[in-house]
């Protein structure tokens, strides 16, 4: 496995490149969940190439930007044993050599959930992935579904920037507990990870209910309600969502793929998941 820091240095690599280029951005902090979008990158691609970089345009809070995990060393290894064959680690000033003012319109997709909760934070995801993507120059990209909004936002920022990238969704990898696999679980406590499943069981059994033909207003209350009888659980929001629009549901018969999200501060931890209901 190659590892470069440098844009210049992994463009010449790239350039000889034959075949077809799979690319896994990540901010490190590897877990199971990556390691499936390694995976499945390396059975659909020639050449899998993994990025590590802690985008700080992103962080819309500059002490969640301080404490996010960084393990670039054990990052790599990992990457190596599952036969990753590149690897990105840029610093920032190759990532941007000049400060990135691009706006990005996204209209509705942006406005709420993460978008609202977390104002700025979709704009950096787009900086960083449309500059990485111009490096890498990938024939596929691969996300995690765990990361529902972001998906919708960076399919768009591909179709705005008439980018020919295709862009491939990976199902969400979770602990035997249910707890959706996120490098921010590497920084809560053994207890608040027990109490941190109670979001993912409250999502199950949200599945469950629409059988019992309850409104998704209705839902959408009693998802909080459960993730807030967990102890150390405290629901940012519980929203109920189109698929593609990221519209709120009011109608379960008027969309045809509706998924459950949620966000949930548990201490200074906030932790995201969802749920494809229909
Ligand atoms: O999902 C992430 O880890 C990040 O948002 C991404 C896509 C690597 C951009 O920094």
């Amino acid at each position: 496995m190659d590892i470069y820091r440098k844009v210049s240095d992994i463009r010449l690599r790239l350039d000889k490149a034959e075949g077809v280029v799979g690319f896994v951005p990540t901010m490190g902090a590897l877990h199971c969940g990556h390691l499936s979008l390694v995976k499945l990158c390396k059975s659909a691609t020639d050449i899998t190439v993994a990025s590590i970089f802690v985008n700080p345009t992103q962080f819309n809070d500059s002490e969640d930007y301080r404490r996010y995990p960084r393990n670039v060393e054990s990052d790599c290894e990992m990457l190596k044993n599952a036969g990753c064959d590149i690897v990105f680690v840029p610093s920032e000033e190759e990532i941007y050599p000049e400060p990135d003012n691009r706006i990005f319109d996204f209209g509705n997709l942006d406005k709420i959930m993460e978008g609202y909760f977390r104002p700025g934070h979709f704009n950096g995801v787009a900086q960083v992935v449309s500059r990485l993507f111009d490096i890498v120059k990938p024939d596929k990209a691969f996300f995690g579904q765990k990361d529902f909004q972001q998906v919708a936002i960076i399919k768009a920022m591909a179709r705005q920037l008439n980018l020919s990238t295709k862009i491939e969704v990976v199902p969400t990898v979770r602990e035997n507990s249910g707890l959706a696999m996120s490098s921010r679980n590497a920084l809560l406590t053994e207890t608040q990870q027990k109490n941190a499943a109670g979001i993912s069981q409250s999502l199950f059994r949200a599945k469950e209910a629409v059988k019992q033909n309850v409104s998704p207003a209705h839902l959408k209350n009693e998802i909080a309600e459960m993730i807030n009888s967990v102890p150390e659980l405290k629901t940012e929001y519980a929203e109920i969502v189109d698929g593609k629009t990221l519209e709120p549901v009011s109608d379960w018969n008027r969309h045809s793929e509706i998924f459950a999200c949620v966000a949930v501060n548990i201490g200074k931890i906030r932790l995201i998941d969802n749920i494809q209901l229909k």
